[in-house]
């Protein structure tokens, strides 16, 4: 099931779509790139905002997205994708003994999209990780992770984080410069990198683009590559086709 891991989809909710025409236009676009499911995942920033706060401003931006869709006449499955909810959700210091973390999973599963600090990460953030993956039960997806890749300094933080029972995401747009996508697609060779995300914002600057990814990881990577992470997505998302 080809699955958008990383989106900024819906209205209003961050520095993503502007309105719910914008967020029709993203979803066709995607939908006309093969892409039959969208996580929306907006920005939660617990730090600044409560949990309370955000999914009662998700939930309204998802119900003026679904009205949006209803006027439009197109279906979901047809000219639209399915959109599902979740968040990216900043690494924060609460983060472990956040109450509604569960509330913040993609669509009621366990799967969490944590985009991690931009800055070197310490113990104390592998310590987090690790509670969140191994105590706590969570399918944690790291977001982007080349974002933050070179700033790691320490080896042992980074190595023992990748060895965590987590998913590493990395957006489509970052396999497609050619002096700049090497060390990413080598992630995906390796089993290193699993899920694909556009972690598009518009329709100019950031739009949406999985399919140049995916056209990419096929040519480097290879077809079967895709389809472990097919497959996969499909698993951490409890769909099955
Ligand atoms: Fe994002």
């Amino acid at each position: 099931m080809v699955i958008d891991f990383h989106s900024h989809v819906l209205p209003k909710m961050d520095d993503g779509s502007k309105n719910t025409d914008m967020s029709l236009a993203m979803l066709e676009e995607s939908r006309g790139q093969g892409v039959e499911v969208v996580v929306a995942t907006p920005h939660f920033y617990g730090h600044r905002e409560s949990a309370a706060s955000f999914l009662e401003r998700r939930g309204q931006a998802l119900r003026r997205l679904k009205g949006a869709v209803a006027s439009s006449g197109k279906a979901a499955g047809g000219e639209l994708p399915f959109v599902l909810f979740g968040a990216e959700v900043a690494f924060f210091s609460k983060l472990t003994e956040l109450d509604e973390l569960d509330s913040l999973c993609i669509n009621g599963t366990r799967t969490l999209l944590l985009e991690m600090p931009f800055a070197p990460w310490t113990r104390y953030e592998l310590d987090a990780v690790s509670s969140l993956c191994l105590d706590r039960g969570y399918q944690v997806i790291l977001a982007h992770l080349e974002r933050f890749y070179a700033l790691q300094k320490d080896e042992y933080v980074l190595e023992n984080l990748l060895r965590l029972p987590l998913w590493v995401q990395v957006n489509a747009g970052s396999l497609l410069p050619l002096t700049r996508r090497g060390p990413w697609i080598r992630l995906f060779r390796e089993g290193r990198a699993h899920l694909l995300g556009s972690d598009c914002h518009d329709l100019a600057k950031r739009p949406p683009n999985l399919a140049a990814g995916r056209g990419m990881l096929r040519r480097k990577a290879g077809e079967p590559t895709l389809a472990r992470m097919d497959e996969l997505g499909a698993r951490l998302l409890g769909l099955y086709a």
